[in-house]
């Protein structure tokens, strides 16, 4: 074997010189303003992986059949289950940066004006990829701002570009609209606990009885508007009455074999909510405790703005909202034959 005349090294490959020579604190506290920016450069390398990651299951669900028994499902979920980590990982970086005291950052707050997180593009794209949109935002003329404190233009731009592309949460929503379980064809051998309900299938005529008679007192009774809004007549937020329907049913049957994929990939989703959630708490406090009642450098109410975006950002509220409309296993109607091999691997 030729020997090669130009081995590989470790500092080339990683282009180390251009990572550790891209730190340069603008003050006289060069510890603490050092370790701020490495914060936020780790923070932002995890983001483009975040992002890689996003943009490989949006490429999964981006067609007219992700077939749930075959390797795409499983690969689709173990991707998303790896920015669930990412973002463990990068929300205990937190508690490192919590080692600088407020009077340590105020040595350099000044001099960071008017910038701030509030820019980072990479989150607002990993937000928008996955399906919030600008105008459900927390105060949204805040980004609507590209003077000083907002925005670039550019970036600007490229964030509203991402938001008209599909995003995750609008594949999911189709995914979960073309599942085939409801075709009438499937259900003829179905036998109703409830004959005669107001819903032609007979499921779901059902499932409105059953679930009426798990509710407790006339305070909880009128869950079943609710149910009939989100389930029957409306849907809920983004998802459809027949996406609804869809997520619903996996839930309930998530034990058979078929489900436990999608059941694993919407948990997955929710886990990612929780994530970010976390991520917005864990920083609020943070802010809070380095800066107090301060506006922050980007120019917003600073922790009022945080609590607000913790409050309202979330992506995948629908599929938390589902477990309110849930009963006991026990009490889960039979499916019939048609539907049970529909729902094998076999089929
Ligand atoms: C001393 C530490 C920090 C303080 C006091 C702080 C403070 C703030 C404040 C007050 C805001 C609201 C926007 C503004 O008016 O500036 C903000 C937004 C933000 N910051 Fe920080 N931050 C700190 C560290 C970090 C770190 C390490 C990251 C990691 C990337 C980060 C990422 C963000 C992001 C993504 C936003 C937008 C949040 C949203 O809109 O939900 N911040 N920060």
């Amino acid at each position: 074997m030729t020997k090669n005349p130009d081995p590989l090294y470790y500092s080339d490959y990683l282009e180390l010189d251009k990572i550790l020579g891209a730190q340069h604190p603008k003050s006289g506290n060069k510890t603490d303003e050092m370790l701020f920016i490495i914060i936020h450069q780790a923070y932002e390398l995890w983001f483009k992986m975040i992002i890689h990651e996003l943009d490989h299951v949006r490429a999964i669900f981006d067609t007219d059949n992700v077939p749930d028994n075959a390797g795409e499902m499983s690969i689709a979920t173990h991707k998303l289950k790896r920015v669930v980590r990412i973002f463990d990982v990068v929300n205990r970086q937190v508690d490192v940066l919590e080692s600088m005291t407020p009077m340590d950052f105020l040595e350099f707050r000044n001099l960071l004006l008017p910038s701030s997180g509030f820019q980072s593009l990479q989150f607002r794209i990993i937000e928008a990829k996955l399906g919030l949109k600008m105008d459900q935002r927390f105060k949204a003329n805040y980004y609507k701002n590209t003077r000083p404190g907002g925005f670039s233009q550019r970036d600007y731009d490229a964030i509203t570009g991402v938001e008209s592309e599909a995003t995750l949460k609008s594949l999911i929503i189709k995914w979960a609209e073309r599942t085939p379980f409801f075709d009438e064809s499937l259900w003829k051998d179905y036998q109703a606990r409830f004959p005669g309900g107001e819903d032609i299938h007979k499921f779901w005529s059902d499932y409105k009885q059953i679930y009426r008679n798990s509710l407790n007192g006339p305070v909880e009774m009128r869950q079943l508007d609710e149910l009939d809004r989100v389930f029957y007549k409306e849907g809920l937020g983004e998802f459809s009455v027949n996406a609804m329907r869809a997520v619903l049913f996996i839930m309930l049957y998530r034990n058979l074999p078929i489900f436990q994929q999608p059941f694993d990939l919407l948990t997955t989703l929710i886990d990612i909510d929780e994530m970010l959630s976390q991520f917005r708490y864990k920083h609020m406090l943070m802010a809070r405790r380095m800066i107090g009642m301060r506006v922050g450098t980007g120019g917003t109410s600073g922790a009022g703005y945080l609590e607000g975006a913790l409050r309202q950002h979330y992506v995948f509220k629908e599929l938390t909202e589902v477990s309110t409309f849930l009963i006991e296993r026990s009490n889960l109607p039979e499916l019939p034959r048609d539907v049970m091999e529909k729902m094998s691997f076999n089929s």
